[in-house]
């Protein structure tokens, strides 16, 4: 499974992507406008150094809701760089925009997608990637990883090229749960790749054998 990283943080996609790890960046309108404000440039110039950053594809969300306008967003934005790919929100505008995009070669990442028929309808428009939001079901209540196995299901059964990414991560479990699935793609913000990395009989292990080793080691 490909761990894509979910913020527009330079410094969080820095340090994360020093690890080797990250195959791809995840933003959005809101994860863009918080990296405004801490840092003060403009989206264009935060979307270039992410570009720069990673070599897989970096997310960039869309803002005009009409289909000439989703189009028109999706080739500026194109223009920053080779490996933006256009986050489309799942509706009838954007499903035609996916197709126009789709035939421009320009690759599209379907978002806000809450349910497998947005998901199967933006697979057949050509999205390439289609992102459940997964913790903001559960939130409400709903089982959210479910939509994700009839997902990897409903693809498989066709051979559709779409690949599912596990969005709205909230914490460790989730990545699991999206690994067992089968799903392609899980995009995880900073907080939760740190707890990936933790667990205390680790760092109780690692301060044992400290200890031991400081009784033995040569003076
Ligand atoms: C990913 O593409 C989405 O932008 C992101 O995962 C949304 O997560 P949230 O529900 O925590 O805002």
């Amino acid at each position: 499974m490909k761990i894509f990283i979910d913020t527009a943080n330079l410094d969080e996609i820095g340090e994360i992507t020093s690890w080797g790890i990250i195959d791809g960046v995840t933003t959005n309108p809101t994860l863009l406008s918080r990296e405004v404000e801490r840092i003060g440039k403009n989206p264009e110039d935060i979307l270039k150094e992410i570009c720069n950053m990673v070599k897989g594809p970096v997310s960039a969300e869309v803002t005009s809701t009409d289909t000439s306008g989703i189009i028109d967003d999706g080739k500026k934005l194109r223009e920053l760089a080779e490996n933006i790919c256009i986050k489309v929100p799942i509706c009838k505008e954007g499903l035609l925009a996916i197709r126009k995009l789709r035939d421009e070669d320009i690759m599209t990442n379907t978002t806000l997608v809450f349910s497998a028929n947005q998901a199967l309808l933006a697979a057949k428009a050509g999205t390439n990637l289609v992102s459940p939001f997964i913790g903001r079901m559960d939130d409400v209540g709903n089982e959210g990883m479910e939509i994700v196995g009839q997902l990897v299901t409903i693809f498989d059964n066709y051979c559709m090229d779409t690949e599912v990414v596990v969005a709205s991560v909230r914490h460790p479990m989730h990545i699991i749960e999206a690994a067992i699935i089968g799903a392609d793609i899980c995009t995880v913000p900073y907080n939760v790749i740190l707890k990936m990395l933790n667990h205390p009989l680790t760092d109780v292990g690692i301060e044992r054998f400290l200890k031991d080793w400081g009784k033995i080691k040569p003076k």
